[in-house]
């Protein structure tokens, strides 16, 4: 059985009491003990959300959390919960989902370029699906894991002029028909294609093509004699409100790509692998200034040739790039610091540098930002920090992470209980069966009448 959340892990709010409001009462609480360490804020209701407004955009598509996008229990509960599977690309990861009672068949293993440790630890757990994009990748789970149910990787275009594929992983389409041989050679099963176009994906329209692309794949497929019956369209989807438009843009080309394609009742399995589209905008990241320097203007690295009477400031506060802001070195993510309360209008601007605690020339988050001057101590906001902020195992070296405060309303407590099938007072268990929508107001409700998420047996 999955292990869900519990009500002790969450702060359960009141209807219409914000992320900020709590924000404030748990600063007032940390000042009293005297804490100034960096903390999230997840508020779980938004995970919910996202997860019904997936199901109701794009109603074929069984979800696939891709777990190295944030590892917080909140959120892997949250979602195993929901009934979600798990997109997992290490044994720590895969090693979580199973502690949690997660199905095998709920598990994909991701990474086309596994270590064969990984492999033989998948074959161990039944955990069957596996992507996979040369024929040296064949070999190895050939060797180790023969009943696993293998998923050929895509490489798709990225947009670039030059070269036009992103090759770092996925076969090509000239490769494919080779690499299906092989597998047939090896004895090893393909039952499906997979792609990823990129992380928050700046183009829906790749989506459409790499869907054009994996047809072609199953036509070569069907000529050789297999029968494969699983697409997985990967990760990519945009994950913040800012970016609230294109979820519907991608949603509305991936659907009309499928139908083209992979119409319903074709026999194919839609899934798909989401990290930063179930998290991104539900975790605030909280962090306290602990040094601070007025740079000169003429100084190299202030900004400012003209001062005009300003001044520039460089702060560290108590995270950086080597922890929560990991973002800001690998995908190129610009975080914008947000003041706890309104400055007042006429307070003079500064250019206002923000770094991460180590000193090291690397650890710099975001640079240029104009506000007030701020002081030792002082609170910053950073909203948007879910994705790839929080990894599932220990980080490296076993470095300390910032607390999580795990928030929802408490009428989004009950509609979860109620997706996962839990009956909350004795008169609803009739209700339970017949799912009926619940009477409390909240906008997903109306969707609760959803489909279970997952049918193992037809994807398998
Ligand atoms: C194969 C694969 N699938 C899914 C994802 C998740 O992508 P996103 O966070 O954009 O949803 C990634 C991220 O790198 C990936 O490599």
């Amino acid at each position: 059985m999955t292990r869900c959340l519990d009500e002790s892990d969450i702060m359960m709010a009141d209807e219409g009491f914000t992320t900020r409001d709590l924000l404030d009462n748990l600063l007032l609480e940390l000042s009293q003990k005297g804490s100034r360490d960096a903390f999230f804020v997840a508020d779980l209701e938004e995970v919910v959300k996202k997860h019904v407004r997936l199901l109701k955009a794009l109603p074929r598509l069984k979800p696939f959390y891709a777990l190295k996008c944030n590892g917080s229990k909140g959120v892997v509960q949250t979602l195993a919960g929901l009934g979600a599977g798990f997109s997992c690309a290490s044994k720590a990861e895969m090693a979580l989902v199973k502690r949690l009672g997660v199905a095998p068949e709920r598990i994909l293993c991701a990474s086309p370029c596994k270590p064969a440790s990984l492999i033989r630890y998948a074959a161990s757990q039944g955990v069957q699906l596996m992507t996979f994009d040369s024929d040296v990748e064949l070999g190895k789970v050939a060797r180790s894991h023969p009943c696993a149910r293998m998923i050929l990787r895509l490489a798709t275009d990225d947009g670039r002029p030059s070269p036009r594929l992103s090759l770092k992983f996925g076969a090509t389409l000239k490769t494919c028909r080779h690499l299906l041989e092989m597998a047939k050679e090896m004895k090893v099963e393909v039952v499906g294609v997979s792609f990823h176009t990129e992380s928050s994906c700046p183009d829906p329209q790749r989506f459409a093509q790499a869907i054009a692309d994996a047809r072609l794949v199953f036509e070569v497929g069907a000529e050789l004699g297999y029968k494969m019956h699983l697409l997985d369209v990967g990760g990519g989807f945009p994950g913040s409100e800012d970016s609230r438009g294109r979820f519907e843009e991608t949603a509305a080309v991936v659907s009309s790509a499928l139908d083209l394609y992979f119409p319903e009742g074709c026999g194919v399995e839609i899934v798909a692998e989401l990290g930063r589209y179930y998290v991104d905008s539900a975790f605030t990241l909280v962090v306290n200034i602990v040094a601070k320097k007025e740079v000169p203007l003429d100084q190299p690295g202030s900004e400012d040739e003209d001062p005009g009477g300003k001044k520039s400031f460089l702060y560290h506060v108590n995270d950086g790039v080597y922890g929560s802001f990991g973002s800001v070195l690998f995908n190129n993510v610009c975080p914008t610091p947000v003041l706890l309360k309104k400055p007042p209008p006429d307070q003079p601007l500064h250019s206002s540098s923000f770094w991460g605690p180590t000193g090291d020339g690397l650890d710099r988050i975001v640079d240029g930002v104009e506000l007030p001057e701020l002081h030792l101590g002082d609170w910053l906001i950073f909203e948007n920090m879910g994705a790839y902020t929080v990894p599932a195992p220990p980080p490296l070296g076993g470095g300390e992470q910032p607390a999580i405060y795990y928030t929802m309303s408490r009428v989004a407590w009950e509609a979860v209980q109620l997706l996962q099938g839990k009956v909350l007072h004795p008169e609803e268990e009739d209700r339970e069966n017949t799912c009926a929508p619940l009477s409390c107001g909240w906008e997903i409700t109306d969707t609760l009448c959803v489909a279970p998420v997952f049918t193992p047996a037809s994807i398998m």
